[in-house]
Protein backbone atom coordinates (compact mmCIF):
# COMPACT_ATOMS: atom_id res chain seq x y z
CA UNK A 1 0.00 0.00 0.00
CA UNK A 2 1.25 3.70 -0.72
CA UNK A 3 1.70 5.39 2.27
CA UNK A 4 1.59 9.59 2.60
CA UNK A 5 4.19 10.67 4.74
CA UNK A 6 1.73 11.06 7.73
CA UNK A 7 1.56 7.55 7.59
CA UNK A 8 4.72 6.35 7.28
CA UNK A 9 5.83 8.31 9.77
CA UNK A 10 3.69 5.61 12.16
CA UNK A 11 3.90 2.31 9.98
CA UNK A 12 6.64 2.31 8.12
CA UNK A 13 9.55 -0.33 9.59
CA UNK A 14 7.83 -1.91 11.59
CA UNK A 15 4.72 -4.58 10.56
CA UNK A 16 3.55 -7.17 13.58
CA UNK A 17 2.54 -10.86 12.02
CA UNK A 18 -0.18 -12.36 13.13
CA UNK A 19 -0.25 -11.52 17.39
CA UNK A 20 2.68 -9.86 17.45
CA UNK A 21 3.65 -7.01 19.72
CA UNK A 22 1.79 -4.04 17.77
CA UNK A 23 4.36 -1.76 19.35
CA UNK A 24 7.91 -2.10 17.67
CA UNK A 25 9.70 -4.66 20.38
CA UNK A 26 13.07 -3.67 21.98
CA UNK A 27 15.64 -6.63 21.00
CA UNK A 28 17.62 -6.19 24.24
CA UNK A 29 20.30 -8.66 22.92
CA UNK A 30 23.98 -8.26 21.73
CA UNK A 31 24.01 -11.32 19.80
CA UNK A 32 22.38 -13.76 17.38
CA UNK A 33 21.53 -17.88 17.52
CA UNK A 34 23.03 -19.52 14.12
CA UNK A 35 22.82 -23.28 13.49
CA UNK A 36 25.95 -23.70 12.06
CA UNK A 37 29.50 -22.60 11.54
CA UNK A 38 29.21 -22.52 8.06
CA UNK A 39 26.01 -20.05 8.49
CA UNK A 40 28.15 -17.58 10.44
CA UNK A 41 31.01 -17.98 7.72
CA UNK A 42 28.42 -16.52 5.55
CA UNK A 43 27.74 -13.43 6.99
CA UNK A 44 31.24 -12.98 7.85
CA UNK A 45 31.80 -12.58 3.91
CA UNK A 46 28.31 -11.17 3.48
CA UNK A 47 26.96 -13.77 0.83
CA UNK A 48 23.88 -13.93 3.35
CA UNK A 49 21.65 -11.32 5.13
CA UNK A 50 21.05 -11.23 8.80
CA UNK A 51 22.29 -9.52 12.44
CA UNK A 52 25.70 -10.72 13.41
CA UNK A 53 26.28 -8.66 16.28
CA UNK A 54 24.73 -5.41 17.85
CA UNK A 55 27.93 -3.46 17.26
CA UNK A 56 26.99 -3.76 12.96
CA UNK A 57 22.92 -4.04 13.19
CA UNK A 58 19.91 -4.70 15.70
CA UNK A 59 16.47 -5.54 14.72
CA UNK A 60 14.95 -2.97 16.16
CA UNK A 61 17.32 -0.22 15.11
CA UNK A 62 16.91 -1.62 11.96
CA UNK A 63 12.91 -1.03 12.07
CA UNK A 64 13.74 2.50 12.73
CA UNK A 65 16.67 2.81 9.77
CA UNK A 66 13.73 1.58 7.37
CA UNK A 67 11.24 4.19 8.72
CA UNK A 68 13.93 6.83 8.16
CA UNK A 69 15.25 5.67 4.56
CA UNK A 70 11.23 5.87 3.73
CA UNK A 71 10.64 9.21 4.99
CA UNK A 72 13.55 10.63 3.42
CA UNK A 73 12.70 8.52 -0.05
CA UNK A 74 16.31 6.72 0.14
CA UNK A 75 17.54 3.35 -0.60
CA UNK A 76 18.70 2.50 3.16
CA UNK A 77 19.92 4.40 6.23
CA UNK A 78 22.06 3.97 9.17
CA UNK A 79 21.72 4.80 12.42
CA UNK A 80 24.68 6.15 14.57
CA UNK A 81 25.27 7.44 18.10
CA UNK A 82 24.70 10.84 17.54
CA UNK A 83 24.67 13.85 14.59
CA UNK A 84 28.12 14.45 14.85
CA UNK A 85 29.01 10.61 14.24
CA UNK A 86 26.42 10.80 11.26
CA UNK A 87 28.58 14.21 9.84
CA UNK A 88 31.56 11.92 10.07
CA UNK A 89 31.31 8.99 9.13
CA UNK A 90 29.24 10.21 6.05
CA UNK A 91 32.96 12.04 5.41
CA UNK A 92 35.00 9.40 6.00
CA UNK A 93 32.79 6.76 3.88
CA UNK A 94 34.03 8.34 0.83
CA UNK A 95 37.35 9.83 1.28
CA UNK A 96 40.23 9.29 2.81
CA UNK A 97 44.11 11.16 4.25
CA UNK A 98 44.81 13.36 1.52
CA UNK A 99 41.47 14.14 -0.08
CA UNK A 100 39.41 17.60 0.55
CA UNK A 101 36.06 18.75 0.63
CA UNK A 102 33.65 21.42 0.17
CA UNK A 103 31.37 23.07 3.04
CA UNK A 104 28.87 25.64 2.94
CA UNK A 105 30.13 28.44 5.97
CA UNK A 106 26.95 28.39 7.50
CA UNK A 107 26.41 25.22 9.20
CA UNK A 108 26.32 23.78 12.90
CA UNK A 109 29.21 24.67 15.32
CA UNK A 110 30.33 21.50 15.99
CA UNK A 111 30.51 20.25 12.66
CA UNK A 112 32.72 23.51 11.63
CA UNK A 113 34.92 22.12 14.12
CA UNK A 114 35.22 18.46 13.13
CA UNK A 115 35.64 20.00 9.32
CA UNK A 116 38.32 22.62 9.83
CA UNK A 117 40.14 21.35 13.26
CA UNK A 118 39.58 17.68 13.59
CA UNK A 119 39.57 16.04 9.97
CA UNK A 120 42.78 18.00 9.23
CA UNK A 121 44.13 16.45 11.95
CA UNK A 122 43.39 13.35 9.89
CA UNK A 123 44.68 14.45 6.55
CA UNK A 124 41.27 15.36 5.17
CA UNK A 125 40.68 18.90 4.24
CA UNK A 126 37.74 21.46 3.78
CA UNK A 127 36.98 24.73 2.08
CA UNK A 128 34.16 26.55 3.72
CA UNK A 129 32.20 28.60 1.00
CA UNK A 130 29.20 31.00 1.13
CA UNK A 131 26.13 29.43 -0.03
CA UNK A 132 24.96 32.18 -1.39
CA UNK A 133 27.95 32.59 -3.79
CA UNK A 134 27.18 32.36 -7.62
CA UNK A 135 28.36 29.01 -9.16
CA UNK A 136 31.48 30.57 -10.76
CA UNK A 137 32.52 31.40 -7.31
CA UNK A 138 32.05 28.16 -6.30
CA UNK A 139 33.68 26.12 -8.52
CA UNK A 140 36.75 28.07 -7.49
CA UNK A 141 36.79 26.22 -4.59
CA UNK A 142 37.05 22.27 -6.31
CA UNK A 143 40.64 20.57 -6.30
CA UNK A 144 41.59 17.85 -8.09
CA UNK A 145 41.24 15.95 -4.75
CA UNK A 146 37.59 17.10 -4.06
CA UNK A 147 35.75 14.63 -3.19
CA UNK A 148 32.24 15.77 -1.89
CA UNK A 149 30.52 19.33 -1.04
CA UNK A 150 28.24 19.54 2.15
CA UNK A 151 25.77 21.66 3.70
CA UNK A 152 22.81 22.44 5.78
CA UNK A 153 19.09 22.95 4.39
CA UNK A 154 18.23 25.31 7.68
CA UNK A 155 21.62 26.40 9.12
CA UNK A 156 21.62 26.46 12.54
CA UNK A 157 22.21 28.92 13.62
CA UNK A 158 22.12 31.39 10.64
CA UNK A 159 18.76 30.15 9.54
CA UNK A 160 20.01 30.40 6.04
CA UNK A 161 17.99 28.14 3.15
CA UNK A 162 20.86 26.07 1.68
CA UNK A 163 20.02 26.43 -2.34
CA UNK A 164 20.39 22.22 -2.76
CA UNK A 165 19.52 22.27 -6.22
CA UNK A 166 22.53 24.27 -6.94
CA UNK A 167 24.70 22.99 -5.35
CA UNK A 168 23.77 19.62 -6.53
CA UNK A 169 24.42 20.68 -9.74
CA UNK A 170 27.68 22.07 -9.00
CA UNK A 171 28.71 18.71 -7.18
CA UNK A 172 27.54 16.34 -9.80
CA UNK A 173 29.45 18.50 -12.81
CA UNK A 174 32.93 17.65 -10.42
CA UNK A 175 31.91 14.18 -10.21
CA UNK A 176 31.28 14.12 -6.34
CA UNK A 177 28.40 13.37 -3.85
CA UNK A 178 25.99 16.16 -2.51
CA UNK A 179 25.47 15.55 1.61
CA UNK A 180 23.07 17.37 3.00
CA UNK A 181 22.66 17.62 6.86
CA UNK A 182 18.70 18.02 6.96
CA UNK A 183 18.34 17.98 10.72
CA UNK A 184 15.81 21.28 11.03
CA UNK A 185 13.77 20.84 8.22
CA UNK A 186 12.98 17.02 8.32
CA UNK A 187 12.00 14.97 6.15
CA UNK A 188 8.26 16.31 7.10
CA UNK A 189 9.48 20.02 5.59
CA UNK A 190 11.96 19.14 3.09
CA UNK A 191 13.18 15.97 1.46
CA UNK A 192 16.71 16.53 -0.21
CA UNK A 193 17.18 13.87 -2.38
CA UNK A 194 14.23 14.97 -4.64
CA UNK A 195 16.31 18.16 -5.16
CA UNK A 196 19.13 16.04 -6.35
CA UNK A 197 20.79 15.58 -2.90
CA UNK A 198 22.95 12.14 -3.07
CA UNK A 199 23.37 11.55 1.32
CA UNK A 200 21.34 12.99 4.07
CA UNK A 201 22.12 13.20 7.76
CA UNK A 202 20.74 14.37 10.83
CA UNK A 203 21.50 14.79 14.31
CA UNK A 204 18.21 12.37 15.23
CA UNK A 205 18.95 14.08 19.16
CA UNK A 206 16.84 17.13 17.78
CA UNK A 207 13.17 17.18 16.03
CA UNK A 208 13.07 13.60 14.98
CA UNK A 209 13.60 12.83 18.76
CA UNK A 210 11.39 15.97 20.23
CA UNK A 211 11.77 14.80 23.17
CA UNK A 212 15.25 15.96 24.38
CA UNK A 213 15.51 12.26 25.82
CA UNK A 214 18.48 10.56 23.39
CA UNK A 215 21.17 11.87 21.50
CA UNK A 216 21.61 10.15 17.86
CA UNK A 217 22.15 10.15 14.36
CA UNK A 218 21.30 8.68 10.61
CA UNK A 219 22.97 8.50 7.32
CA UNK A 220 20.84 8.03 4.55
CA UNK A 221 21.88 6.66 1.38
CA UNK A 222 19.49 7.90 -2.01
CA UNK A 223 21.40 5.52 -4.25
CA UNK A 224 21.65 7.48 -6.68
CA UNK A 225 25.65 8.32 -7.11
CA UNK A 226 27.43 7.04 -9.73
CA UNK A 227 30.37 5.45 -7.08
CA UNK A 228 31.61 3.89 -10.41
CA UNK A 229 33.04 6.87 -12.45
CA UNK A 230 36.77 6.76 -11.48
CA UNK A 231 37.12 8.83 -8.37
CA UNK A 232 36.18 6.30 -5.68
CA UNK A 233 38.29 3.42 -6.02
CA UNK A 234 37.17 2.00 -2.61
CA UNK A 235 33.81 1.33 -3.79
CA UNK A 236 35.00 -0.56 -7.10
CA UNK A 237 38.32 -2.30 -5.55
CA UNK A 238 37.77 -5.53 -3.94
CA UNK A 239 37.54 -5.14 0.39
CA UNK A 240 40.21 -7.68 1.63
CA UNK A 241 38.36 -7.68 5.42
CA UNK A 242 35.61 -9.06 3.38
CA UNK A 243 37.26 -11.81 1.02
CA UNK A 244 36.71 -9.58 -2.08
CA UNK A 245 33.63 -7.79 -1.82
CA UNK A 246 33.56 -5.26 -4.59
CA UNK A 247 30.43 -2.83 -3.10
CA UNK A 248 29.05 -1.17 -6.26
CA UNK A 249 29.19 -4.53 -7.96
CA UNK A 250 27.51 -6.41 -4.75
CA UNK A 251 25.36 -4.13 -3.72
CA UNK A 252 24.62 -2.12 -6.39
CA UNK A 253 22.74 1.21 -5.49
CA UNK A 254 23.12 0.70 -1.46
CA UNK A 255 27.23 0.25 -2.09
CA UNK A 256 27.29 3.92 0.16
CA UNK A 257 25.36 2.10 3.16
CA UNK A 258 26.36 -1.07 3.18
CA UNK A 259 30.01 0.03 3.11
CA UNK A 260 29.37 2.55 6.09
CA UNK A 261 27.86 -0.21 7.87
CA UNK A 262 30.08 -3.09 7.53
CA UNK A 263 33.56 -1.24 7.29
CA UNK A 264 32.92 2.00 9.55
CA UNK A 265 30.39 1.03 12.07
CA UNK A 266 32.39 -2.29 12.72
CA UNK A 267 35.35 -0.41 13.21
CA UNK A 268 34.69 2.75 14.82
CA UNK A 269 31.34 1.38 17.31
CA UNK A 270 29.02 4.41 16.61
CA UNK A 271 26.38 2.02 16.51
CA UNK A 272 23.06 3.18 18.50
CA UNK A 273 21.11 0.13 21.43
CA UNK A 274 18.12 -1.09 21.19
CA UNK A 275 16.56 1.20 23.94
CA UNK A 276 17.86 4.63 22.29
CA UNK A 277 16.44 3.37 18.93
CA UNK A 278 13.15 2.33 20.09
CA UNK A 279 12.83 6.02 21.57
CA UNK A 280 13.87 7.37 18.81
CA UNK A 281 10.78 5.91 17.01
CA UNK A 282 8.49 7.00 19.51
CA UNK A 283 9.67 10.55 18.59
CA UNK A 284 9.64 9.78 14.63
CA UNK A 285 6.02 8.40 14.99
CA UNK A 286 4.54 12.08 16.19
CA UNK A 287 6.86 14.19 13.97
CA UNK A 288 4.47 15.38 11.42
CA UNK A 289 2.09 16.43 13.80
CA UNK A 290 4.66 18.30 15.73
CA UNK A 291 6.12 19.88 12.85
CA UNK A 292 3.13 21.30 11.73
CA UNK A 293 2.51 23.07 14.97
CA UNK A 294 6.35 24.32 15.73
CA UNK A 295 6.11 25.73 12.45
CA UNK A 296 2.80 27.44 13.12
CA UNK A 297 3.86 29.06 16.42
CA UNK A 298 7.67 30.06 15.53
CA UNK A 299 5.72 32.14 12.49
CA UNK A 300 3.34 34.13 15.06
CA UNK A 301 6.87 34.75 17.02
CA UNK A 302 9.36 35.83 14.10
CA UNK A 303 6.05 37.67 13.13
CA UNK A 304 5.80 39.47 17.11
CA UNK A 305 9.47 39.77 16.77
CA UNK A 306 10.19 41.63 14.02
CA UNK A 307 7.47 44.02 15.23
CA UNK A 308 9.77 44.51 18.30
CA UNK A 309 11.82 48.29 18.56
CA UNK A 310 14.57 46.47 20.74
CA UNK A 311 15.85 43.91 17.82
CA UNK A 312 18.15 44.50 15.24
CA UNK A 313 17.00 41.69 12.99
CA UNK A 314 15.07 38.39 12.91
CA UNK A 315 16.42 35.69 10.78
CA UNK A 316 13.42 33.76 9.96
CA UNK A 317 12.68 32.52 6.05
CA UNK A 318 8.95 32.09 6.50
CA UNK A 319 8.73 36.13 6.99
CA UNK A 320 8.42 37.84 3.44
CA UNK A 321 11.35 40.30 3.67
CA UNK A 322 13.92 37.55 4.53
CA UNK A 323 16.84 37.18 2.20
CA UNK A 324 15.60 33.42 1.85
CA UNK A 325 11.96 33.42 1.50
CA UNK A 326 12.23 32.64 -2.35
CA UNK A 327 14.10 29.56 -1.52
CA UNK A 328 11.83 29.09 1.66
CA UNK A 329 8.86 28.87 -1.21
CA UNK A 330 10.34 26.21 -2.85
CA UNK A 331 12.53 24.12 -0.43
CA UNK A 332 10.55 24.65 2.70
CA UNK A 333 6.96 25.76 1.72
CA UNK A 334 5.08 23.98 4.64
CA UNK A 335 7.15 25.99 6.92
CA UNK A 336 10.88 26.77 8.04
CA UNK A 337 10.57 24.56 11.85
CA UNK A 338 10.72 26.19 14.86
CA UNK A 339 14.04 27.65 15.03
CA UNK A 340 14.23 31.53 14.67
CA UNK A 341 17.37 33.68 15.19
CA UNK A 342 17.48 37.54 16.10
CA UNK A 343 19.72 40.14 17.22
CA UNK A 344 19.01 42.76 19.80
CA UNK A 345 20.26 46.17 19.47
CA UNK A 346 22.95 46.81 21.66
CA UNK A 347 25.44 44.93 23.48
CA UNK A 348 26.15 41.40 23.58
CA UNK A 349 25.40 42.20 27.64
CA UNK A 350 22.09 43.43 26.62
CA UNK A 351 21.34 39.63 24.50
CA UNK A 352 22.67 37.70 28.11
CA UNK A 353 20.25 39.71 29.95
CA UNK A 354 17.62 39.28 28.02
CA UNK A 355 17.62 35.54 28.48
CA UNK A 356 18.27 35.13 31.50
CA UNK A 357 15.09 37.41 32.45
CA UNK A 358 13.23 34.24 30.43
CA UNK A 359 10.83 32.47 32.43
CA UNK A 360 8.87 29.75 30.29
CA UNK A 361 11.63 29.51 27.54
CA UNK A 362 14.46 27.53 28.94
CA UNK A 363 18.63 28.40 28.31
CA UNK A 364 19.69 24.97 27.11
CA UNK A 365 22.33 23.32 25.14
CA UNK A 366 19.48 22.32 22.78
CA UNK A 367 17.14 23.08 19.74
CA UNK A 368 14.46 21.53 18.02
CA UNK A 369 12.66 20.59 21.52
CA UNK A 370 9.02 20.01 22.19
CA UNK A 371 9.66 23.22 24.91
CA UNK A 372 10.57 26.41 23.71
CA UNK A 373 14.27 26.73 24.64
CA UNK A 374 16.91 29.50 23.47
CA UNK A 375 20.71 29.77 23.30
CA UNK A 376 23.14 32.64 22.71
CA UNK A 377 25.48 30.95 20.51
CA UNK A 378 28.50 33.56 20.37
CA UNK A 379 28.55 32.00 24.12
CA UNK A 380 28.19 28.25 23.57
CA UNK A 381 27.48 26.15 21.03
CA UNK A 382 30.05 28.29 18.52
CA UNK A 383 32.17 29.34 21.10
CA UNK A 384 35.22 27.74 19.79
CA UNK A 385 35.36 29.85 16.21
CA UNK A 386 37.05 32.85 15.61
CA UNK A 387 35.27 36.05 15.15
CA UNK A 388 35.89 35.69 11.16
CA UNK A 389 34.40 31.98 11.62
CA UNK A 390 31.44 33.35 13.56
CA UNK A 391 30.56 35.95 11.01
CA UNK A 392 30.68 33.91 8.16
CA UNK A 393 28.64 31.20 10.09
CA UNK A 394 25.86 34.48 10.31
CA UNK A 395 26.59 35.24 13.85
CA UNK A 396 26.70 38.41 15.40
CA UNK A 397 27.83 38.77 19.06
CA UNK A 398 24.49 40.18 19.61
CA UNK A 399 22.49 36.77 17.70
CA UNK A 400 19.81 34.55 19.91
CA UNK A 401 18.82 31.32 19.06
CA UNK A 402 15.06 30.43 19.44
CA UNK A 403 13.34 27.18 19.29
CA UNK A 404 9.88 27.67 19.69
CA UNK A 405 8.33 24.26 21.02
CA UNK A 406 4.43 23.73 21.37
CA UNK A 407 3.25 25.77 23.93
CA UNK A 408 -0.03 28.18 23.94
CA UNK A 409 1.34 30.49 21.33
CA UNK A 410 0.22 33.38 23.99
CA UNK A 411 2.33 31.89 26.91
CA UNK A 412 5.34 32.22 24.68
CA UNK A 413 4.93 35.77 23.78
CA UNK A 414 3.98 36.43 27.51
CA UNK A 415 6.87 35.17 28.48
CA UNK A 416 9.12 37.30 25.48
CA UNK A 417 7.67 40.46 26.56
CA UNK A 418 8.30 40.90 29.94
CA UNK A 419 12.33 39.83 28.94
CA UNK A 420 11.77 42.96 26.74
CA UNK A 421 10.73 44.97 29.58
CA UNK A 422 13.50 44.01 31.38
CA UNK A 423 16.30 45.12 29.08
C1 LIG B 1 22.35 20.81 12.26
C2 LIG B 1 23.08 19.93 13.21
N1 LIG B 1 23.81 18.91 12.74
C3 LIG B 1 24.49 18.09 13.58
C4 LIG B 1 24.48 18.28 14.94
C5 LIG B 1 25.24 17.35 15.83
O1 LIG B 1 24.33 16.46 16.40
P1 LIG B 1 24.49 15.74 17.82
O2 LIG B 1 24.42 16.80 18.87
O3 LIG B 1 23.35 14.78 17.83
O4 LIG B 1 25.81 15.04 17.80
C6 LIG B 1 23.72 19.33 15.48
C7 LIG B 1 23.69 19.56 16.93
O5 LIG B 1 23.21 20.58 17.40
C8 LIG B 1 23.00 20.19 14.59
O6 LIG B 1 22.26 21.20 15.03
Amino acid sequence: MTMRIETQCLHEGYEPKNGETRVLPIYQSTTYKYDSTEHIGKLFDLSVEGHMYSRISNPTVEAVEKKIAALEGGVGALCTTSGQAASLLSILNIMKAGDHFISAATIYGGTINLFAVTLKKFGIECTFVDPDADEEEIQKAFRENTKAVFGETIANPAIAIFDIEKFAKIAHKNNVPLIVDNTFATPILCRPIAFGADIVIHSTTKYMDGHAVQVGGVIVDSGNFDWTNGKFPEYTEPDESYHGVIYTRDFGKAAYITKARVQLTRDFGTYPSANAAFLLNLGLETLAVRMERHCENALKVAQYLAAQEKIEFVNYPALKDNKYHTLYQKYVPKGCSGVISFSLRGSRENAVRFLDNLKLASNVVHVADIRTCVLHPASSTHRQLTDEQLKAAGITPGLIRLSVGLENIQDIIDDLEQAFQKI
